[in-house]
């Protein structure tokens, strides 16, 4: 590599097997197959230090997850690499990971106002939100799975199981396929927890819907750390030619 790319210097391998995962079966395997490639490869590069195994520990969106604790996480990284480093007789390079959602999902979490509500006989009782796939793509997009409540009736038990879809043009515009709630109405705020990754990072201006606030909330201080969008910011790049105005 040296030899035909004189300005690049190695100083490490790196790799992400996936996300959202549970166990540490497969962040294990993943690890032992780079400390077999850094062992072959440190001998012809001395300067290799650096092992990065990406991201990917998976965090608790609903009942179907269990994840492991980010303790547990380090330790077993911790073992594999230990225990390989030995067998392979090579020093424990320095070990680097990216922990994406695991660190932020649970920091954040969406309100909705609910617009109205519609039930089809045989289907889906419905409930309409002011937000939709702008502010959250990943049911849409890859089927994601939240939890949601009604915010401001939080001590009222769930009566049913309605879906929760958003106010875009798009039939597959879905935020929960299966939320408990007690009966909706309109005006009423509703929560889906633990949308503090890929949600406001991903979020776009579908159907030129405005992008909302953001708000940090901490020790019953709230601080506004996001303006939203306006409509006036919708068209703010728009340029109408000389001739047609
Ligand atoms: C290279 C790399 N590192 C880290 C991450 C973060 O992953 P996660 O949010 O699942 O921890 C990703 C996500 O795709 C990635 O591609």
């Amino acid at each position: 590599m040296a030899a035909t790319q004189p300005h690049l210097r190695i100083r490490g391998l790196h790799s992400h097997t996936g996300s959202q995962i549970q166990t540490l079966d497969p962040f294990a395997e993943n690890l032992r197959i780079l400390l077999r490639l850094f062992a072959t490869w440190r001998e012809r590069v001395p300067e290799l230090k650096e092992l990065n195994i990406g991201g990917g520990l998976g965090c608790y969106y609903t009942a179907d997850d269990q994840p492991l604790s980010i303790e547990a996480y380090i330790a077993g990284i911790i073992a594999t690499a230990e225990e390989t480093c030995h067998e392979l007789d090579v020093d424990l390079p320095h070990l680097i990971v990216e922990p994406g959602r695991s660190i932020v999902n649970e920091a954040g979490l969406t309100l909705y106002q609910v617009g109205g509500t519609k039930t089809i006989p045989g289907a889906h009782k419905y409930v309409f939100v002011n937000g939709s796939m702008a502010d959250n793509i990943r049911p849409a997009l890859y089927g994601s799975c939240y939890e949601a409540a009604l915010a401001n009736r939080a001590h009222e038990q769930a009566t049913e199981t309605v879906a929760i879809a958003g106010r875009c043009c798009e039939s597959g515009d879905m935020l929960v396929w299966d939320a408990q709630l007690p009966a909706a109405a309109p005006g009423d705020l509703l929560v889906v927890g633990r949308t503090g990754a890929y949600t406001q990072s991903m979020a776009s201006n579908y159907n030129r819907l405005p992008k909302p606030p953001v708000v940090l909330v901490n020790e019953g201080q709230a601080h506004l750390i996001v303006r939203g969008e306006t409509w006036e910011d919708m068209t703010r790049l728009d340029i109408v030619p000389e001739h047609l105005r």
